[in-house]
């Protein structure tokens, strides 16, 4: 490969949304490290990355970002100009009853990331946060000024941590000086990006990589397409008298190629110099409201089917509404949520059947 071309490390890349993202990064003209201990998934992604993008020479490294060591080998391996950690565990459920299987995982993967990023002559560093940081607030749409709320599990608090750790890391560093000469063995600044990431939905648009959950899923999405395909028997909407227009909870579902754009725009903004500071949190949504009710029926519109579905008790922990404002992400990123929410949902259905062999 050129000395020009850049260098990407996508950890935990190998699952939903990594791999999405290393799919438009290759598209993007990146180099692209992918590293992934598959704890929460298995190769069916990489191997839909690889024949998307026609290369079958995408490194893959097999590890646990827990473990210092190996992370210090990879970038001691590769000369690295960005990472995009999305290697974390993401089950709210689970967060609530394991904790320290969250906050270990979670906390010490970044850290390992970040502490290599330092040692190896600084780098720029994405962090794949959430919405879920914001909590429930009653000024919506939310920015990014908008208050953090105390987390409501600990994968929630995790995201929260792991944003004050940047931040405390960049500013740490920024003393190392002002320029990022990733691959030297000397210290150097990290510059950091978070972004908080709606509801992300559906899958590419090849069928060849889409969310795959282990067990029953605790997302909407993928509850709807596996009752439709006969693997669940009844999606159970969860609360419908809450005070909105139909009674059912409103979020902000991003398709997941959108989402991926948005990180190789991000990835260009710190590679490219054009940082307004040296740690920026950008929202990642479509800035429209859609209730649970709307999306159920409009997933059986453009897909042609019936679902069987039942109101259900509100789910503890879920709060009414949010959307996101996306200002700041399209004027800074240059980026705007594209796919419609009908095309969406139809790859959402599209990647259920190729996964069932349909
Ligand atoms: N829902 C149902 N039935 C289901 C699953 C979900 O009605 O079987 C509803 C939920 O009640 C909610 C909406 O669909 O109103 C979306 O639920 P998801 O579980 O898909 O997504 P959440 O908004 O709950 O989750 C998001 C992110 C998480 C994040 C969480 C924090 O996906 O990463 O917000 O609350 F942690």
């Amino acid at each position: 490969m050129s000395q020009n071309v850049k260098r990407v490390l996508v950890s935990g890349g190998a699952g939903y949304i990594g791999s999405h993202v290393t799919v438009e990064l290759i598209e993007a003209g990146y180099d692209v490290v992918v590293a992934d201990n598959l704890s929460n998934c298995d190769m069916t992604c990489f191997e839909g990355v690889k024949k998307i993008t026609g290369r079958n020479d995408i490194p893959f490294e097999m590890i646990d970002c827990c473990n210092a060591p190996h992370v210090e080998g990879l970038f001691s391996k590769y000369k690295i100009d960005a990472v995009i950690h999305f290697a974390a565990f993401k089950a709210v459920g689970e967060s609530v009853a394991e904790p320290i299987k969250y906050y270990k995982n979670n906390l010490i993967s970044f850290l390992n990331i970040l502490d290599a990023a330092k040692n190896h002559g600084g780098c720029n560093v994405l962090f794949s946060s959430s919405a879920t940081v914001y909590g429930e607030t009653d000024k919506l749409p939310v920015t990014e000024e908008s208050p953090r709320q105390p987390a409501m599990c600990s994968y929630g608090a995790t995201k929260q941590i792991c944003e004050d750790i940047l931040a405390d890391v960049v500013r740490a560093t920024s003393a190392y000086g002002d320029t990022v000469n990733a691959g030297t063995s000397a210290l150097g600044p990290v510059k950091g990006i978070a972004l908080r990431y709606f509801n992300p939905i559906g899958a590419h648009p090849s069928a060849l990589i889409g969310e795959l959950p282990r067990g029953v899923p605790n997302n909407l999405v993928p509850y709807i397409t596996q009752t439709a395909i006969g693997k669940r028997e009844c999606l159970s909407i969860f609360g419908n008298d809450y005070p909105t227009p139909d009674g059912t909870c409103l979020r902000d579902y991003i398709d997941v190629v959108d989402l991926a754009k948005a990180h190789v725009a991000a990835v260009a903004r710190m590679l490219d110099g054009k940082m307004k500071k040296n740690y920026e949190i950008f929202n990642v949504g479509t800035g429209r409201p859609v209730s649970v009710l709307e999306l159920v029926t409009k997933f059986e519109k453009v897909n042609n089917l019936k679902l069987n579905y039942k109101f259900a008790p509100r789910r503890e922990g879920d709060i009414t509404a949010i959307w996101a404002d996306t200002s700041l992400a399209n004027k800074e990123l240059g980026w705007k949520a594209e796919r419609s929410l009908e095309d969406t949902l139809k790859s959402a259905w599209q990647w259920e059947c190729h996964i069932a062999g349909k």
